[in-house]
């Protein structure tokens, strides 16, 4: 049989997920750096694109009835991401066959996947949170990835994670476990009820993507 030339797409798929999954299972957090296969950042900007004549809402904290805006703790603009287009299901397709990874090998039961766009203009920012709160949110994992070409550290905009709220160990207070630079193709994954974070101003406007993995409701 001959030798394949380049190791199949989803091969490469599985060596990422797995990384995710190893990393996730020893310290509730991942950051990994040009990850991201560009078919799907490609796609995520393209879709993006076709969603922009469209316009973004305010941020909006919590969803529904809880649902309310708050400009001291959240400055930015977010459009939720629907199976509306070819591209945008090529993006959720992808964290499908994530979710599928992490319940086979980590036996999770996430159940579903939501995730918005997230825009920041200069100097806008998110103050330290959880995304979702022991008991009473059934959002698991945080998923991010980011679509800015060229970001360099002057541009400021980290992600900046803090530790493990249950762990044991002292830690100083203040001092992060990550700081991530929202470059194109970096993806985060993090247990959403575990590590506090935060997004810092930056000097250029900042593209994100953030999803959740949840239970069933
Ligand atoms: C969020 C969030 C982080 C980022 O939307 O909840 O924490 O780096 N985003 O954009
Ligand atoms: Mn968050």
């Amino acid at each position: 049989m001959p030798l394949l030339p380049t190791c199949p797409p989803l091969l490469i798929e599985e060596g990422l997920f797995d990384e995710i999954c190893r990393s996730l299972s020893q310290s509730g957090y991942a950051v990994l750096p040009a990850a991201l296969p560009v078919l799907i950042s490609d796609a995520l900007m393209c879709c993006l694109a076709t969603m922009e004549a469209d316009g973004f809402r305010n941020a909006a904290i919590g969803r529904g009835v809880q649902s309310q805006v708050n400009t001291g703790v959240r400055r930015d603009e977010i459009a939720w991401i629907e199976a509306q287009s070819h591209t945008a299901r090529l993006w959720l397709e992808w964290a499908e066959r994530l979710r599928l990874h992490l319940n086979r090998h980590l036996y999770l039961g996430l159940f579903s996947f939501e995730s918005h766009f997230a825009r920041y203009q200069p100097g806008q920012f998110y103050q330290t949170h959880l995304d979702a709160f022991r008991g009473r949110s059934n959002r698991v994992v945080t998923l991010l990835t980011y679509l800015n070409h060229d970001w360099l550290k002057q541009h400021g905009g980290e992600l900046l994670i803090y530790p493990d709220n249950r762990s044991e160990s002292p830690v100083a207070l203040g001092v992060s476990v990550a700081s991530v630079l929202p470059a194109l193709g970096t993806l985060v994954v993090f247990l959403s009820d575990r590590f506090p974070h935060e997004v810092l101003p930056a000097t250029r406007p900042r593209l994100s993507v953030a999803g959740w993995f949840r239970l069933n409701e």
